[in-house]
Order: structure tokens, then sequence, then C-alpha cells
């Protein structure tokens, strides 16, 4: 096609994007539309970056799935959007079922930080530093850092991501934020809270988890709210997945949301970049998280192009 980081670096964007994983670097046909800067100037980890990738066990560090796809990105000339340092999901079972204080989760998280952000200082663009701290209600959620550590699990980890990568920004990344609500009401408070404190945050991640025909009305207004706050913000994951069999009808509307998005960021001048969580329905993690939906992306499953595509096209 003509190119999606093409389109959305002529609107004023820093890069359009794609997430991937170790499993499908080896299928030659994807890895040559993914390598294609004309299509993608940015890729995201979708998995080997994470907690459970990078320290099985405490203290022993991994790094050899997220160097794959590091130095995949720079033998492309992409940049790479780390994901991410601390989140309740995919933690080793040393982590989730430890018997923690205050005094020694901190200092394993900060362990795991250090050593993370460290290891890859200077060769990212941004962390999600913190993923997913809110439930839908705008409370935050009770995971195992919030129960042990209390809200200040967020500012101890921005401060040691800083620390071991000064030059990566740092993101705190959430779904169901894409529209005003109480949930990124909730963002809105946490970042003026820590800017107040002088916490280091750079920008907000909305994910962009979406379902066709159900986008939140104020996407833009949203954005621009967020914002307002003095930091840059990115759409992070963005797909938008529909009850199967996929119809022409649903590849329409489709591809009106994918536009509806696209244009909600170009809109605003602190919106640096959109990444798709893998761009094609061969690799989605939709259909194994729910049961007869998918067809989320704008690549479909024989890496074919579909209305979707257009859409983004359109949005810039
Ligand atoms: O590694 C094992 C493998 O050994 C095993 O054979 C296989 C069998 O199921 O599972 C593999 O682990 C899977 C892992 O992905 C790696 O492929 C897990 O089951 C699976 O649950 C996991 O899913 C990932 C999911 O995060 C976990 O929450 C998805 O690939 C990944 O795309 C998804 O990404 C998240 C973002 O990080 C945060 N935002 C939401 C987004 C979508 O869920």
């Amino acid at each position: 096609g003509p190119g999606l980081n093409k389109y959305a670096q002529a609107a004023g964007l820093k890069y359009f994007g794609s997430a991937t994983d170790n499993p499908e670097l080896t299928d030659q046909p994807y890895i040559a539309i993914l390598s294609n800067t004309n299509e993608f100037g940015q890729i995201t980890p979708g998995n080997s970056m994470k907690w459970d990738a990078t320290e099985p066990t405490q203290n022993t560090f991994t790094f050899s799935g997220g160097d794959a796809i590091l130095n995949l990105a720079k033998g492309n000339g992409q940049i790479l959007r780390a994901h991410n340092l601390v989140w309740y999901s995919q933690l080793p079972s040393w982590v989730t079922s430890g018997s923690w204080t205050n005094a020694t989760l901190t200092a394993a998280m900060t362990n795991h930080i250090s050593n993370v952000a460290g290891h890859y200082k200077g060769e990212v663009y941004c962390w999600d530093a913190v993923n997913e701290p809110f439930n839908d209600d705008g409370t935050f959620r009770t995971d195992v850092f919030y129960n042990t550590i209390g809200q200040s699990y967020i500012a101890t980890a921005l401060q040691a991501a800083r620390k071991a990568d000064p030059n990566a920004k740092l993101y705190i990344n959430d779904y169901n934020i894409e529209g005003p609500g109480a949930k990124s009401t909730a963002m809105i408070n946490l970042v003026t809270s820590l800017k107040a404190q002088g916490v280091p945050i750079d920008g907000i991640g909305v994910q962009g988890h979406l379902i066709v025909g159900e986008l939140p009305s104020g996407i833009e207004q949203n954005l621009a709210a967020f914002a307002a706050l003095g930091v840059e913000v990115a759409i992070t994951e963005l797909d938008i997945r529909m009850t199967l069999p996929s119809t022409p009808a649903l590849l329409a509307q489709q591809q009106k949301d994918y536009q509806t998005v696209v244009a909600a960021c170009k809109a605003v001048s602190a919106c640096v970049g959109i990444t798709i969580w893998d761009y094609t329905d061969k690799y989605s993690w939709v259909p194994a998280t729910f049961s007869g939906q998918g067809a989320a992306c704008p690549w479909d499953a024989n890496l074919g192009i579909k209305a979707a595509y257009n859409g983004i096209l359109a949005g810039f």
C-alpha cells in the first residue's frame, strides 16, 4: 500500500507502528511487511520485555527475546516502544506468590526496573513504565504492588525507570481510556498529582482495544485533555474487533472506525504516534481471548490489506 508510516509522518506524527512477537520472526512474508518503513516506523514487543520473560526467577535476567525484537527494529531503522516494566499480568509466580513487605517488594520492583530498563538504556524511544494501574471505575487496581506498597509504587517505579534510562520517555499505559469517563478522569488525576510531586512522567498511552461500531464518543477531546497536562499521548495498542464472521458491512464500519481514531490523534498535536497491536489477523491476540471475535487488524490472515487500511490513510 501507499504506506501508513509515510502518511503518519506527513500528517505530523512521529511514527505509525506495530506490535510483534518472537514466534512470528521466522515468518518471512510477515517480516517483509513489518520491516517496510513506509508502513511501520516503530515496533513494540508484544510479550518479550515483560516481567515473566525478563526475570523469570528473582534477579536472573534473560533478554534474548527482547533483544531479538530490538535488533530487528534497529536493523530496519525503526524506533522501539518498550513494553512494559510494572504490570499486574504476566508476572512470574515468585512475584505474585511471594510473601512481601513494602520494603522487600519495593526493592524487588526497583531491581527489576533498573536491570531491564538499564539493559535497554539509550536504545528505546520510551517505556510503558506502568501498565494498566486502574480498574474501569477509576479506582486503583488492587494488585500485588498496590496492595503491598500502596499508590506510591507508581511514583517509585517511574523514578527508578528515569534513573535507569534518563533518555527514555516514561508512559503510563491503560485501556478503556479512549473516551472521557471515570477511568480517564482517574488517569488525569494521577498524572496531575505525579507532576505536582515532580515525579517523571512523559506520556499517557491509550491502548485502543476497541469494538467495531462501538467507539466511545469524544476521543479527540479526551486526548486533548491528556495533552493539556503537559505530556505527550500515543495510541499504543490499537485494534478494532468484531463478532465473526466478518461481513462487508462490518469491514466497512471497521474502516470508518480506524479513520475516526487516526483522525483524533492527528487533530491533537501532542499525539505522537499510533501503534496497532500486530498488523495482521494472523497474529492478533483477539480470537484467543474473546471467543467468536476477531478480524481486528488492518491486514487479513493472508497478509492482504483490508478496508481498514484505507480508513487509516483517510484518517491521516
Ligand atoms: O509462552 C507460552 C507458551 O509457552 C505456551 O505454549 C502458550 C500456550 O498458550 O502460551 C504462551 O504464553 C502466551 C503468551 O501470550 C505468549 O504468546 C499466553 O498464554 C498468552 O496469554 C499471552 O497473551 C498475551 C497477553 O498480553 C497476556 O495478557 C498476548 O500475546 C499479548 O498480545 C497481550 O498484550 C496485552 C498488552 O501487553 C497489554 N494490553 C493488553 C494486550 C492484549 O491483551
